[in-house]
């Protein structure tokens, strides 16, 4: 496969665009081309100079002005005013038609949420990439999954009896057909039936959210093993076949109320996990083990007291030890990426999954991996060293992220040992039966001494006891009975007029004119308008 890669990696020239994306480096003696560094520009490369896609930079990881999400989940997020027909006309968003972009993604809080199997697998992770292209009005089914499949088997080189596919097989319960062009556009390109599965709802209809725009999605699935009829495999959650891309198309939003509605204007929205097909195109079962992550286990091997990473998982991966090499270099990811995006592990929304990620770090380094305090910060420039020449903020920010990092695992340590003492000094003092610890203590160690509950569950989780659920909901929610319901307000205002935008816009009413707000001088004591300017003049 790979001799079949490099022949075809043909070098692609042109303008160069709003991003740049230097030469490939190599981490573990691949060559460039097979680098994920390679992998990665070969993608923008396709769209940008071969299908005149404009290259955009990724977002932040915070998301801008949408309060249905707590982290940028997906390389749409930042388009979500044009799917929605929302975008100010005269932004340059207003005049894409065909955009590609690698996104910095977050999936671990709200509806897309990895955090749980993180470390347990090897193709999950909370911070990864997300390569891909955009039509806006522009292009739509056929020519995506054309450019689909030329880039993967033609200019990848990926076998394509190793790939099955998968399309919307339609749900009756919402009123929504299969989606047939799309598997006859697949039959056409030459995927034969036996590689072309229906899928329902859950699997082939993507959704950003609780809210906003959606569609029929058709995914590109590999199979890391050959030769075999794997159609059964497919989203069975087996690791030897992933799904490595996929293709939505967009073509409604999802309303507040659940309802569908036809949005103004169809578009196409892909996404592909640059991890995984680095893993597939390194020929490499565990994304773990390409140089997107080599260098980064290679590094806390060198900081911990325990053996080598021997990609063991489940009962086999006795201690967890290679469970935590896992986390902790998933987890300094997304700690790096965040906290250079402004986002710092904190109190509540985003700050407060980043806390826990945090901390489930510092555990695992501490505890499993035996490493000193400190190690984990020291792993930052590493992640700047694997990231930083296509993110260049994570070099920017490099000392601000180390500080940040070695100020919560601090705090986070002499909390730790702190509220242990309490916690087993209670133990010892009381009677608890069925491994069931008052809510009232663990709530009044948090009222009282600001413990923080989830530390509280932690230390427990150790003792096989837990903190009575029920009755520590009861105690929440009589503190925090004003603390719901702010969201859902600002969600519905901003889902308020989708429709109504295009209908204003078909009947050509003109925008209204903000400019003013913004254009306004200090003319000696007082401000004044640029009208007000000409009228003094
Ligand atoms: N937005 C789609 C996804 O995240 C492409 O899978």
């Amino acid at each position: 496969m790979f001799r079949l890669l490099l022949r075809r990696l043909r070098p692609l020239s042109g303008p160069p665009g709003l991003l740049s994306v230097r030469s490939a480096r190599s981490f573990s003696g691949c060559p460039p081309e097979l680098s994920a560094a390679g992998i990665r520009s070969t993608f923008l490369d396709f769209f940008r100079q071969k299908h005149g896609h404009l290259l955009v930079p990724s977002s932040p990881v915070r998301p801008r002005g949408d309060p249905s999400l707590l982290f940028v989940n997906a390389g749409m997020n930042q388009f979500k005013p044009i799917f929605l027909g929302t975008v100010d006309p005269r932004s340059d968003m207003a005049s894409y038609r065909r955009v590609v972009n690698s996104q910095k993604c977050v999936r671990a809080g709200g509806k897309h949420n990895d955090l749980e199997d993180v470390g347990r697998d090897v193709y999950h992770h909370t911070f990864f990439e997300m390569l891909g292209n955009w039509s806006f009005g522009d292009y739509f089914k056929e020519e995506a999954c054309l450019m689909a499949w030329s880039l993967l088997t033609e200019h990848y080189g990926i076998p394509a009896d190793r790939l099955y596919v998968s399309y919307f097989a339609g749900d009756a319960a919402s009123g929504l057909t299969a989606d047939e062009d799309t598997r006859q556009i697949w039959l056409d390109i030459g995927v034969p039936p036996s590689h072309l599965l229906p899928f329902g709802l859950k699997e082939n209809f993507w959704e950003m959210g609780d809210s906003g725009p959606c569609g029929p999605c058709t995914e590109i699935h590999y199979d890391h093993v050959g030769g075999r009829d794997a159609a059964s495999l497919v989203n069975a959650d087996s690791p030897d076949v992933v799904e490595i891309w996929n293709l939505v198309f967009m073509q409604y939003n999802r309303e507040v109320d659940n309802s569908l509605r036809l949005l103004p204007q169809f578009s196409v929205d892909t996404g592909m996990g640059l991890e995984r097909l680095v893993s597939v195109l390194q020929g490499k079962r565990s994304n773990y083990d390409t140089d997107l992550f080599t260098p980064l286990i290679h590094d806390i091997h060198q900081r911990s007291r325990v053996g080598p990473y021997s990609g063991r998982m489940g009962a086999a991966d006795h201690g967890k030890v290679d469970m935590a090499y896992r986390v902790v270099s998933d987890h300094i990811r997304t700690l790096s990426v965040c906290i250079a995006d402004g986002v710092h592990p904190g109190m509540s929304g985003a700050e407060l999954v980043l806390r826990r990620i945090l901390r489930r770090a510092v555990r695992f380094c501490v505890e499993v991996l035996q490493a000193p305090q400190g190690a984990l910060a020291s792993l930052v420039p590493t992640v700047v060293h694997t990231l930083g020449d296509v993110y260049p903020e994570l070099h920017r920010e490099a000392d601000r992220i180390m500080d940040v990092i070695n100020e919560n695992e601090d705090h986070f340590l002499s909390s730790l040992q702190q509220g242990s003492r309490l916690i087993h000094r209670t133990l010892n003092k009381m009677d608890y039966k069925h491994g069931v610890f008052p809510a009232s203590v663990a709530w009044s160690l948090h009222r009282d001494l600001g413990f923080p509950l989830d530390l509280v569950d932690l230390i427990l989780e150790e003792k096989g006891v837990q903190v009575d659920p029920q009755e520590l909901d009861r105690l929440i929610a009589e503190n925090h009975k004003v603390a719901s319901g702010e969201q859902s307000g600002e969600r519905s205002q901003v889902m308020l007029d989708i429709l109504s935008l295009a209908e204003l816009q078909r009947l050509a009413v003109p925008h209204t004119d903000d400019g003013l707000k913004y254009q306004y001088r200090l003319d000696q004591d007082r401000y004044s308008t640029r009208t007000d300017s000409h009228l003094h003049r």
